[in-house]
């Protein structure tokens, strides 16, 4: 984990936010290489939620949000954690993660006490006011899951796209919880990204598309390359469950503390939409013209967030192996996952080589990410490479000028294979496992 953080650093994913100042706070902020990983993440989603289905459309909704769509959602009483501050070191904790010691008393991870103060709901929304007038009037909420606007937003969609259940609704974007104990890097933080499918069924079906999304949301992560034994799923006992589940599944990866949650997904039953109606007075229901049915869908909501599952796969990708008697650092990444698919590198940065480099570079760029270098000697840009992930490198050198070929390289095999750059293209989408 430590060796993750500093690649992350040192490489460009992630910075810790306002480092200058000495931090803010658990939050980060995504550099070069980690707005591309974060941006592949949420493609790679989207395409397998939408853009390969017929029945998930997309949504944007509104991220300062009225206090009655969490009112009526439950979150205002509900979206609680309980808060304990420790009498010796004054530390303040989530009861419910607190170890305990062999007596069964809470014991503080800071100073090992044991007095803690009883515990009190803390709501993790964050509030704020809409307008110059800070009263009660104005109050706002950041949203703290992007699940509400979907609900909202039921009459509308189905208004405007004809569509019977099951259907569904995706969308990306950030989330705000004002959690009491954010940390492990960008596990848990009080701004997220989420990406949450909200799929409408017959009620009666409910449980047949709840186990469907389960798996379907499980061989995702397999597909995009994270091995199985790092991946389980977890059902929540019902003591556990929201207050708007009647059964819930998480998708759980092996992080180097333990488990930990990627996804969730819940059977959120007619519970929001009714819960919606009641408090709008609007009708949120289906109607089925052709039969003259007419009912509430259930909901199951696949629910993910996108630095969790970046750290999920980039824990999966970090191998060292040796290469020509010496140690390499790779990222395995699937090329749908990895900032950049292909390195353009011409072999000097002599003038002669690089009008043919930039020729090779343009016509790679409208196919694939591509980084181009020309610092320093090759096998260290081969290695930069293979620490950031990239599958590929293209190398231009002074027989390309002759021969107008290019050595494509593998980054897992190291092969290296010439190829004319008339079929490079080609060469490279079959290479790319797209
Ligand atoms: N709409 C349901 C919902 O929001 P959740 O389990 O609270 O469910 C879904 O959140 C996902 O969002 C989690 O599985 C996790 O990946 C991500 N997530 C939640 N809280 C987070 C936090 N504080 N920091 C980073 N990611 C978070």
């Amino acid at each position: 984990m430590e060796e993750l953080v500093r690649l992350c650093k040192a490489r460009g994913f992630v910075f810790p936010s306002a480092e200058i100042y000495g931090g803010f706070r658990s939050t980060y902020d995504y550099g070069p290489l980690g707005v591309l990983l974060a941006r592949n993440v949420k493609d790679a989603w989207w395409r397998s939620m939408v853009q390969l289905r017929t029945e998930v459309v997309g949504l944007d909704a509104s991220i300062l949000s009225s206090p009655k769509i969490w009112e009526a959602s439950g979150h205002l009483k509900n979206f609680t954690d309980p808060l304990v501050d420790c009498r010796t070191c004054k530390q303040r904790w989530r009861a419910d993660q607190l170890p305990t010691t062999e007596d069964g008393k809470l014991k503080c991870p800071n100073c090992g006490g044991t007095d803690f103060t009883d515990a009190r709901p803390f709501n993790l929304m964050f509030k704020t006011f809409v307008g110059p007038v800070e009263d009660e009037g104005a109050v706002a909420y950041l949203r703290p899951e992007t699940a509400q606007g979907h609900f909202v937003n039921f009459a509308n969609v189905l208004q405007t796209e004809h569509l019977k259940p099951p259907f569904g609704t995706a969308q990306v974007g950030k989330s705000f919880r004002n959690e009491i104990t954010p940390g492990n890097f960008v596990f848990r933080t009080r701004e997220f990204e989420q990406m949450e499918l909200e799929y409408y069924v017959p009620p009666d079906d409910a449980q047949r598309w709840f186990e469907y999304w389960c798996t379907e949301r499980y061989e995702w992560y397999v597909r995009l390359g994270i091995p199985r034994e790092m991946l389980r799923l977890r059902h929540h006992s019902k003591e556990e469950l929201s207050h708007y589940s009647a059964g819930t599944a998480d998708v759980e990866f092996a992080f180097p503390w333990g488990w930990g949650e990627l996804e969730g997904i819940a059977n959120r039953t007619d519970f929001d939409l009714k819960a919606h109606s009641a408090a709008s007075g609007e009708t949120l229901e289906y109607f089925d013209s052709s039969t003259g049915e007419r009912y509430v869908p259930y909901v199951i909501e696949p629910a993910a967030g996108v630095a969790r599952t970046m750290m999920a796969f980039l824990l999966a990708a970090y191998t060292t192996d040796e290469v020509a008697g010496e140690e390499r650092t790779l990222l395995r990444l699937h090329s749908r996952i990895a900032p950049y698919q292909v390195a353009v590198l011409p072999l000097s940065k002599k003038d002669t080589l690089l009008p043919l480099s930039q020729e090779v570079l343009q016509l790679l760029q409208p196919v694939a990410m591509c980084d181009y270098d020309i610092t320093r000697a090759i096998g260290r840009r081969y290695r930069r490479q293979d620490e950031i992930g990239t599958p590929l490198c293209v190398t231009v050198d002074f027989d390309s000028l002759e021969d107008k070929m290019v050595t494509v390289r593998d980054r897992d095999s190291t092969t290296q294979e010439r190829v004319p750059i008339d079929r490079l293209v080609e060469t490279v989408n079959s290479r790319l496992a797209w």
